[in-house]
């Protein structure tokens, strides 16, 4: 089993939609027994709470699950328990390795790695911008999703896992 950590600042827009639209496409794929997908934020800002309202907007009219989702923060038990960590930006990324613990054998990459075409490095940041920002994030991940299972089912084919 490879378990799948996605990870941004706040855990209520871009990870949320990351992990609805990974949830269901691992679902779809038949794909529950060998990969597993859950998300947090590196700050506490809104553990808790529900996604952005435009989030769950974005995700909704996309047909996508995510009423269920709850902000949680990173955790140290998170870097035991996860064979991977994707970092939604460089500043998420930097946070993260902040906290590695010199034991972990988890392994960090970045969502845009898995979006073909993807305009640069980082997931851009929708929360202090309007309802388009959502739209776009959605795509990146929509175009993001079946690449990046591919990729942790070949972790898994490794035996690394
Ligand atoms: P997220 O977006 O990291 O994609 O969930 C943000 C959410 C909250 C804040 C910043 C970004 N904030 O500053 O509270």
């Amino acid at each position: 089993m490879v378990r799948l950590l996605i990870v941004c600042l706040g855990n209520i827009c871009r990870s949320p939609i990351a992990h609805g639209v990974l949830r269901e496409r691992i679902a779809a794929r038949g794909l529950d027994s060998r990969v597993s997908v859950d998300s947090c934020g590196t700050s506490s800002y809104h553990n808790g709470e529900q996604a952005d309202p435009n989030t769950r907007r974005v995700a909704a009219r996309r047909g996508v699950d995510i009423e269920w989702h709850r902000s949680r923060q990173l955790l140290d038990s998170d870097f035991y328990e996860f064979e991977v960590l994707i970092a939604m930006d460089g500043s998420n990324e930097a946070d993260i390795r902040d906290r590695l613990p010199p034991n972990s054998d988890v392994v960090i990459r970045r969502y845009m790695e898995f979006v073909p075409g993807a305009p640069g490095p980082d997931m851009p940041d929708p929360y202090y911008g309007g309802a388009s920002g959502f739209e776009r994030v959605q795509d990146f991940v929509e175009a993001g999703a079946d690449p990046l299972i591919d990729w942790a089912l070949t972790l898994a084919a490794d035996g690394s896992s």
